[in-house]
């Protein structure tokens, strides 16, 4: 039921605060000293041992992937790689048996994610994950052990509810190894797991502001390209920022880490590309500033994502949408409502068919 709400799309991005919720209660404690994931509890010691965490995933889990790459060699100190679950499956990948696999998939039903953590099975001994939001999907059961996300059922085919819970439960599953491994110091640990149970609040900040990100939104429906830039954990976020705005509303876009726009994009920079540049306050900030320079002095539009109360930026981007400060490995969660309000926005402006978009399933079970 979408409720009040005039497509499923909006509705599952309004529904992410409590979504993000669903996914962390009765898993985290209240003095926010300890996160319990009862699916892995048996499998800790594989993943504390692992050499090695495979991710294998399509689409936006794949980019939920991509974000729990960052989180887990930093926290956890354990070597990730995120695959392709199309391309894996078709090499001739080394698989160790020390080696955790971990799949994430929304409906747990992608064929070749499925695939892929069969062939995984074949090959070696490996411990298999899943992290499904779907309960007693394929790929649900045919892991070892797993965390659901609770998201909710998610309709709309462009994934945003879903995305969410799935970084939430990598970003839990990453602290708690972190710790575990005495990587992350207990009043660390506190800290970042409290400040994990303040995103849905945040979030609803965000949300509130919906009716000036859709202004914002509106300025740039007619374009033909997009380029998205971000750096570190919020690259990933970039390429889901294309992804919702190509799957939904047909305009070509792409995300670049932003220190390879001078690689190759910024040739495409005029004044009819806006750069919406995931901008807020960290480690990279200064350097995302000379990137949006870099776009400013080609005359394209820049449209930044920055840390509420931001100055220095605002003076040089055309549009500016402020989301709350947050630990910098809490940031995807916040920094992907935007993108999502974005796209939503511009699809519908342009009149297209946002929850089911043309050539789209909502769960890909064929090759
Ligand atoms: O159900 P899954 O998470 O395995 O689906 C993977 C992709 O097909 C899916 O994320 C797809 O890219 C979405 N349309 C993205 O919005």
């Amino acid at each position: 039921d979408k409720g009040d709400y005039e497509h499923f799309m909006l509705k599952e991005i309004h529904d992410q605060p409590t979504s993000i919720e669903d996914t962390f209660r009765g898993r985290i404690s209240m003095d926010h000293s300890k996160i319990f994931l009862g699916g892995i509890f048996d499998v800790l010691p594989k993943l504390i041992e692992a050499r090695r965490i495979i991710i294998l995933a399509c689409g936006t889990s794949w980019h939920a992937g991509l974000v729990s790459e960052y989180l887990f060699e930093e926290y956890a100190r354990v070597p990730v790689e995120v695959e392709y679950a199309s391309e894996f499956r078709y090499r001739k990948p080394l698989i160790y048996d020390d080696d955790v696999v971990i799949a994430i998939s929304q409906s747990g039903e992608t064929a070749d994610t499925l695939a892929a953590i069969r062939m995984v099975r074949e090959q070696s001994e490996a411990t298999i994950l899943g992290i499904c939001n779907v309960a007693g999907s394929s790929i649900s059961r045919e892991t070892d052990a797993g965390v659901y996300t609770h998201a909710g059922i998610e309709i709309g085919v462009a994934s945003t509810k879903a995305f969410t819970a799935q970084i939430t439960v990598l970003t839990m599953m990453a602290f708690l190894l972190g710790h575990r491994k005495k990587h992350i110091a207990d009043s660390d640990y506190v800290q970042m797991v409290k400040a994990l149970t303040q995103v849905p609040e945040k979030m609803r900040e965000i949300l509130k502001h919906e009716g000036f990100i859709k202004d914002v939104a509106n300025k740039y429906t007619n374009v033909t390209n997009a380029l998205y830039l971000g750096r570190g954990v919020l690259y990933p976020v970039a390429l889901e920022g294309a992804l919702k705005l190509k799957e939904i509303s047909y305009i070509h876009a792409e995300g670049y880490p932003a220190a390879e726009m001078k690689h190759g994009p910024i040739a495409l920079i005029d004044e009819n590309m806006p750069v919406f540049v995931l901008a807020i306050k960290d480690d990279s900030y200064e350097k995302i500033i000379s990137n949006i320079q870099e776009v400013k002095a080609r005359n394209g539009k820049v449209v930044a994502i920055v840390t509420e109360g931001e100055k220095t930026i605002r003076k040089i981007a055309d549009d500016v949408i402020e989301i709350p400060g947050c630990h910098r490995a809490l940031s995807p969660l916040l920094a992907v409502v935007p993108l999502q309000i974005i796209s939503y926005q511009i699809a519908v402006m342009r009149g297209c068919n946002v929850d089911q978009p043309r050539n789209l399933a909502k769960s890909v079970t064929v090759e």
